[in-house]
Order: C-alpha cells, then structure tokens, then sequence
C-alpha cells in the first residue's frame, strides 16, 4: 500500500518556483563548456552547502549527494547534466550569456535548476523517505565523455534505478513523454579513408580518382538504410564530411570521409559496421582503390525501463493530471544517460517546454531556443514526486 504522505510536493515545487527559476537564470548567464563546468560546479556546491547536504566531487566537475531517509530501503539516482555548448545566444532576454560564444542552448541549465529545487524538497522531508535519494550532477553531457567518468568514479555503485529528465523543445509546456521502450537513438562515429592514385587531370587512364571512389561510397552506403533494413527499424546514415583532391587539374590520390549513425536496435547497431566495410571495400576496389573503415561505437540508445516508465507516467499524473502525459515519439538525437542504463534501470522523461507565445518555439542547439520557464516547477516537482514514488513501491 502506498504511504499517505505529509507534503504536497506539487506545492512545495510551487513554493521554490522563484529560487529555481533564479538557479537556471544563473546558470544560464555563466554557461561553461563540456569538462570546463568549474564555477558551475562550484555554484551546485555552494546551493547544496546551504541545504546542510554533503557532497563529493567526481568524473571531474561533477557533484554526487546523498539524501538519506529515515526509514531503510532502495537507492534512486536523479540525474542532471551540466555543459553548454559553443553556440552564440541570439536571444535578447534579461540574463542572457555573458560569456561570449557559450550558450545553454540545450536546457542543461534547467536540469541542474531543477534538480536542485527538487534537493530542497526531498531534504526537508527525509523523515518519509524509504531509503536513499543519490543527485548525480554530470559533466560533459555533450561530448559523451561525463557519464562514463561519472560511473567509474562510484557514481552508481549501490544504486538501484536511475531517472533524468530533458527538458523538450519539440513538446508543450505542462507535457511530459515518459513512455516505455526506445526514446534516443544510438549514437556511433565512423572515420573512411580511401586510397586511390594521383595525377594528372587530363589523364584519368593513368590515375585511380579518389574523387570517383569516395563519391560512389557515399552512395553505396545509403543503400544499407533503402535496401538492406526493414523499413520498419529506423537507421540514419550521414555522412557529413567529405574531403579529396587539391586542385582543380589534380586526380586526388586520398579521400577522407566522417559520419555518424543513429538507430534503435541493438541488433542492427553491431551488424553495422560489418555491413558498411563490405559495401566500402567493395565498392573501392571496383575502381581499383583501397578503403579502410574505423567504426567507433560512441553511444547506445536510451531505452526506458517499463515499470521504471509506469511508476513516472503516474508520478507525472499527479503533478499535471490525467492530460499530463503526453505521446511523443522516440528522437534520433543521442544522450550518455544510455551509459548508466546499460548497467541499471531507469527512464528519461522528456518535459516540455514548448510556447510559442513566449518565443519558446526554436529547437536546441539554436542560438534563439528558450524555454517555458513554467517548466521548471513542473521539473522538479518531476524529480522530487519520482524518487519518493519509485522508493515506496520498492519499500523493504
Ligand atoms: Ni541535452
């Protein structure tokens, strides 16, 4: 049976609506790079302090806290990214960056916001707490390197389930898609260099054109999503740099390509780059040159936990009713969160913050995207509601 519990978490993230509102602002004027989150970091420290709540450093940059109940039971982590990105603001609003060329263009200002405002919520009710609630604050979201340093330095040891939350640009404020099953795709890199032989232009008998080669490979490839894909288990192929030749009367003797895929099935993802070797080489040696692929497998895809998913989808009803959870269909962008599911359970919500009346309209990584700021209330409502939710289910 589910205890009754003393406080309105909803009421309480109203309660702390400005000082969260005040956080992200904050965050959002001094955004700091992937590895680079110093005085981020050092800001979580100092609101964590406040809260009389202990903390150690870790992956770098990165803070983990415990929130110990008072009652035994299971540990759920809440995560919170920390980077911004090399994106110029474009926006004109009050607390607009003020470090040139660096944005919070991803809505990782909010994250920390809110999960601190959830910290707040969670500590001064930790007599109701059935076991213990771990806030990870991870760096380096955005180049996949945080997670990873996040777990070997202990981030998870002892943990049961994990839950983050992605603020959505794509999604209405006072919406939340945290639905079972894929949500973010794989993300891997792949690196092809071809060799052919250089000369002459006005001599191709004698050359073996690069240009020629890596043009053929580029559309080769796309045949692995039209023809050798079910049509149903989506794949993006993308190649986005292509580089061969000097000049204009050289045969390029060298072809340089990079690209990236993005996918849902764990299956396809390793068959992958079996399959993209074959048509490279192949396809190089009809034209008489050589190729190599280096397929580097960056990140998995984020998949949500079903009873994970079914505990937020009702923590979501509480906060927003009913109407509050909101079909959304999985993404092909990818998150390192995939780095902690692949060892634990958990899910990611995707919390709107769509507005057009507010100007809350462009997508992440745009120098003009913002948010909703009514989001954040709701976020962290989110975080608090979640953790106490899923720790009475698993109650000992
Ligand atoms: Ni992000």
């Amino acid at each position: 049976m589910e205890a009754i519990l003393k406080v309105d978490i909803k009421e309480l993230a109203r309660e702390y609506r400005d000082y969260v509102i005040s956080l992200r602002r904050h965050f959002h004027q001094y955004p700091e790079l992937s590895l680079e989150e110093f005085e981020t970091s050092k800001k979580i420290k100092e609101e964590l302090e406040k809260m009389g709540i202990e903390y150690v450093s870790a992956g770098g940059t990165g803070v983990i806290a415990d929130i110990k109940g008072s009652k035994p039971g299971k540990t759920i982590a809440l995560r919170a990214d920390m980077d911004a990105l090399p994106v110029e603001e474009l926006t004109e609003c009050a607390f607009k960056s003020k470090i040139d060329g660096n944005m919070h263009a991803c809505g990782h200002d909010s994250h920390m916001a809110m999960l601190l405002g959830a910290a707040k919520i969670l500590n001064g009710m930790r007599d109701q707490i059935n076991g213990t609630v771990r806030l990870i604050f991870q760096p380096a979201e955005e180049n996949a390197k945080g997670a990873p340093a996040m777990i070997r330095d202990g981030a998870i040891d002892g943990v049961d389930s994990i839950f983050a939350i992605h603020i959505w640009a794509q999604i209405p404020v006072g919406k939340v898609s945290l639905e079972a099953g894929p949500r973010m795709a794989s993300t891997d890199w792949f690196y092809i260099d071809v060799k052919g032989k250089g000369g002459h232009g006005s001599q191709p008998e004698n050359c073996i054109d690069a240009v020629v080669a890596s043009s053929a490979i580029v559309m080769n490839l796309q045949t692995l999503v039209s023809r050798e894909t079910r049509p149903h288990n989506p794949l993006v192929l993308s190649i986005g740099l292509l580089h061969s030749g000097t000049r204009l009367n050289v045969i390029a003797e060298e072809g340089r390509m990079e690209g990236t895929t993005r996918c849902f099935d764990p299956e396809l993802r390793k068959q992958l780059p079996i399959k993209m070797e074959r048509i490279i080489k192949n396809t190089a040696e009809a034209f008489g040159a050589t190729a190599t692929l280096e397929y580097d497998f960056a990140g998995s895809a984020v998949v949500n936990d079903e009873r994970c998913s079914e505990i937020g989808q009702a923590s979501v009803e509480k906060i927003l009713g009913k109407d509050g959870n909101y079909q959304f269909e999985k993404v092909t962008g990818g998150e390192d969160f995939c780095f902690y599911l692949e060892q634990i359970p958990g899910a990611l919500a995707f919390v709107g913050c769509k507005n057009d009346e507010k100007q809350c309209c462009y997508a992440h990584h745009n120098g003009r995207f913002a948010i909703d700021e009514d989001s954040l209330e709701i976020g962290t409502a989110l975080y608090a509601q979640y953790a106490i939710d899923f720790l009475n289910k698993y109650e000992k």
